[in-house]
């Protein structure tokens, strides 16, 4: 598929400025109190965005350190990027982040790209094709029961004002499964589901560009991705809940007790 071979090789690229200031001193801004920005996710995006400029000039962006840009009707097509999925990460030298890169088209995700550079991981999918890391099939993982499984969360930035419903459905998580994990890079947990690494995630306040690449590539590896009641998810939304299908259920009865 055009857009998503196009979506790995930008992904690709972007990935190589992430390297290559890895190692360097990071200049570090903040956009909120732990809401950091760095030269890296800056220098990405800006070439993320040159090249689907020069590439499909008709296709609108949403991006997340300039917002939207490109023609207003985007009945031909929106790319939605996070250049740098995982800053906190980054900034830290903790090696879990990645690059993140969409297609969206008529409100449907189409494909998505995620690239880990630091693992050469490229995680791809499109709708109806299926996804794949570095070319091989993905499946989520057989785990049927809650109890037997390894999640995935992350804590929104604007946790301190939600901390009660955070906690709760931490708590509760944690409690009723096998272990919790907290990674840092929205869209490599959902990679990872997709990959069976884990078995569910769930997250609130995520944006778009966390969640639309990460979302196609795990429903097409099988998986199920819903909103906290279970309804369906939508990357404009505020609740996600992902998994390989199997403890989906087992999830939102959790959800629903925490309330
Ligand atoms: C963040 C990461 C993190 C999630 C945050 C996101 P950023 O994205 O995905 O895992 O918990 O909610 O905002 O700021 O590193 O691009
Ligand atoms: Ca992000
Ligand atoms: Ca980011």
């Amino acid at each position: 598929m055009e857009y998503l071979d196009f979506a790995i090789d930008v992904a690709r690229s972007a990935g190589g400025v992430l390297m290559h200031y890895m190692s360097r001193e990071k200049q570090v801004e903040f956009k909120g109190r732990a809401n950091l920005v760095t030269v890296a996710d800056k220098e990405a995006e800006a070439l993320i965005i040159k090249r689907i400029r020069e590439q499909y000039p008709q296709h609108s962006i949403l991006a997340e350190e300039s917002g939207a840009s490109g023609p207003s009707e985007c009945g031909e097509g929106k790319w939605i990027i996070d250049p740098l999925d995982g800053t906190t990460n980054f900034a830290h030298g903790y090696p879990f982040f990645c690059v993140s890169i969409a297609f969206e088209q008529s409100g449907n995700i189409l494909c998505g790209a995620v690239y880990d550079p630091l693992r050469d991981e490229m995680f791809s999918g499109a709708r109806g094709v299926g996804s794949f890391m570095n070319g091989e099939v993905l499946r989520v993982s057989d785990t049927r029961t809650l109890r037997g499984g390894l999640l995935m969360t992350g804590f929104p930035y604007g946790f301190r004002e939600k901390m009660r419903v955070v906690m709760s459905q931490f708590e509760a998580f944690l409690t009723e499964s096998q272990a919790v994990r907290r990674g840092g890079s929205a869209a490599l947990d959902l990679c990872y589901a997709a990959i069976g690494r884990v078995d569910g995630f769930w997250e609130l306040d995520l944006h778009p560009w966390d969640t639309a690449a990460g979302l196609v590539i795990l429903e097409e590896a099988g998986g199920r991705v819903t909103d906290f009641s279970g309804q369906p998810f939508s990357v404009y939304g505020k609740e996600l809940l992902a998994s390989n299908g199997w403890i989906h259920e087992e999830m939102l009865g959790v959800l629903a007790w925490v309330g």
